[in-house]
């Protein structure tokens, strides 16, 4: 890897085009998705090997669940199970650390018992941080964060305060934003920890990226200019 490349502390990948690269090839939704968890298998080993500090990945929005026909939903729920009984039982075995954000009380049981059990393992560890976002959602995210407010009876706070009430306060600040299959929003994603982040739009579906976009999206993130307010 080029030692020229700036390497964010925070990156976050916004995994779409798994039914369209399926499509393309005459797959089912399904076969799409699968292949989109092999993609982040690599992906996250990757941000790892570079010295990425932390991963987020959004997963599932809490969009989807009304969007979308019942089988896919329920698909992708047994995906993620097995993802955190197979791949993330591998990470806390790696020393990642491992986070979820999102409201994880509306999971089907397996779902959260798996999560609960590797969030749970993996808290002594010091590794790469890998945030999941799952039944996530920006807006709900903030809401949330201003009933914790409330419910504290505070009457004005600082964005300091409101940030230690977002799922992200542990996190660094997030550098970038990608996002696969060419489209070009967030999607009610990381709302508020989007506010500097540099934002890369790639055209590849999620199940194409490999360790070798990672390098194509590292190249265009050091040519970056951040600014952040001030002049250069
Ligand atoms: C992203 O791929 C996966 C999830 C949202 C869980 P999509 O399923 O959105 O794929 P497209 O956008 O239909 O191609
Ligand atoms: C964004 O993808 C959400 C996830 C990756 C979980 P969507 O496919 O759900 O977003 P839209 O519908 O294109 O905005
Ligand atoms: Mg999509």
């Amino acid at each position: 890897m080029d030692n020229q490349l700036k390497i964010p502390r925070h990156i976050a990948f916004i995994m779409d085009g798994n039914g369209r690269w399926a499509s393309a090839k005459g797959l089912s939704r399904s076969e799409g998705h699968r292949q989109g968890a092999e993609a982040l298998k690599v992906m996250v080993d990757a941000c790892s090997e570079v010295g990425i500090d932390a991963v987020s990945v959004y997963a599932f929005s809490c969009e989807n669940w009304s969007k979308r026909p019942q089988a896919e939903i329920k698909f992708l729920f047994s995906l993620i199970t097995q993802f955190a009984k197979n791949e993330l039982k591998k990470y806390v075995e790696r020393g990642y650390r491992i986070m979820f954000s999102g409201d994880l009380s509306q999971l089907p049981k397996t779902t959260f018992k798996a999560i609960q059990k590797v969030v749970d393992a993996a808290k002594n560890n010091t590794g790469v941080i890998v945030n999941i976002a799952l039944n996530y959602g920006g807006r709900q995210e903030i809401v949330r964060a201003v009933n914790t407010i409330l419910q504290s009876g505070l009457r004005e706070i600082d964005a300091e305060m409101f940030e230690d009430c977002l799922y992200t306060a542990a996190l660094p600040p997030l550098d970038l934003i990608v996002r696969s299959s060419g489209e070009k929003r967030l999607s009610n994603f990381m709302l508020w920890q989007c506010a500097y982040s540099e934002l890369i739009f790639v055209e590849k579906n999620w199940p194409d990226f490999g360790k070798d976009t990672l390098t194509d999206i590292l190249k265009e993130y050091s040519q970056r200019d951040r600014r952040f307010g001030g002049v250069k």
